[in-house]
């Protein structure tokens, strides 16, 4: 089997967010876990801002690119009304229905509000399947006081979660 290609997905508004390094910390745990795993490919919409909505955007039509090439796609956003973000579902809007066939989707929410948790299995995970992409784990619903200890966690998560990931590629 080929390299496994990890690309981390962030869909906060705001550079540098605690959600670009959740999803950065998670993928490189990923990386430890998964056979022969590339260094994480960064697609954090901040940079690209309201250039997600622009379909000529060279450097929108670059990041859609860059997260079609992943193998495993950690698609993380901060929880805004109880879902994700409306940055990242422009983005995605971006995409054709079924262009992520072929990828493993990890769906991630960060959020306040213990209420919501269920947000990241009830609205992210069936976007990213109607995109084609197999999420073949229940998503990771984070809390903001979790975040400070979310290294060791995210090392648990990646070592019992690895193998379904590896098991939803293709042949
Ligand atoms: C516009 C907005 C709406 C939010 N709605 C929710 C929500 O419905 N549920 C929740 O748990 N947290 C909600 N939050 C809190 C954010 O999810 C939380 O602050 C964010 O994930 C922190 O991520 P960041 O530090 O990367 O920005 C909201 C925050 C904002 C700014």
């Amino acid at each position: 089997m080929s390299a496994t290609r990890i690309v981390a997905l962030v869909g906060n508004p705001r550079p540098a967010s605690r959600t670009h390094g959740l999803a950065r910390t998670l993928a490189v745990a990923l990386e430890h876990a998964l056979p022969d795993a590339t260094a994480t490919v960064d697609v954090d919409l901040a940079a690209l801002g309201a250039r997600t909505l622009d379909p000529a955007d060279a450097e929108a039509s670059a990041a859609v690119e860059r997260v079609l090439a992943a193998d495993v796609l950690v698609v993380a956003s901060p929880t805004y009304k109880a879902t994700y973000s409306g940055l990242l579902k422009a983005f995605l809007d971006r995409l054709a229905t079924g262009a992520l066939a072929g990828t493993a989707a990890v769906p991630v929410l960060l959020g306040g509000a213990p209420d919501h948790r269920l947000a990241v299995d009830v609205h992210l995970t069936p976007l990213l399947l109607e995109l084609g992409a197999s999420v073949p784990v229940r998503g990771l619903f984070v809390l903001e006081r979790e975040v400070a200890d979310f290294d060791a966690a995210a090392a648990d998560w990646a070592q019992a979660h690895a193998p379904a990931l590896v098991a939803a590629r293709p042949a």
